[in-house]
């Protein structure tokens, strides 16, 4: 799924990048651009983030 259209972000991307280390929203923003034209995307940004956390137990 798309996440961010803008920069054609889906969530599979930000899972990797999460596995890659990114556990944060800045993390993401700096490395996909994420939030970073129209702004949109955020908040479904931070769900994917939130839940793939969740899912790998990973601490901040
Ligand atoms: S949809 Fe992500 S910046 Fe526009």
């Amino acid at each position: 799924m798309f996440v961010c259209i803008c920069h054609g972000v889906t969530d599979n991307t930000i899972n990797k990048c999460v596995d890659a280390g990114s556990t944060t929203m800045r993390c993401l923003s700096n490395k996909l651009n994420i939030g970073k034209q129209c702004g949109k995307c955020v908040k479904t940004a931070k769900k994917v983030l939130d839940s793939k956390l969740k899912i790998t137990n990973v601490q901040c």
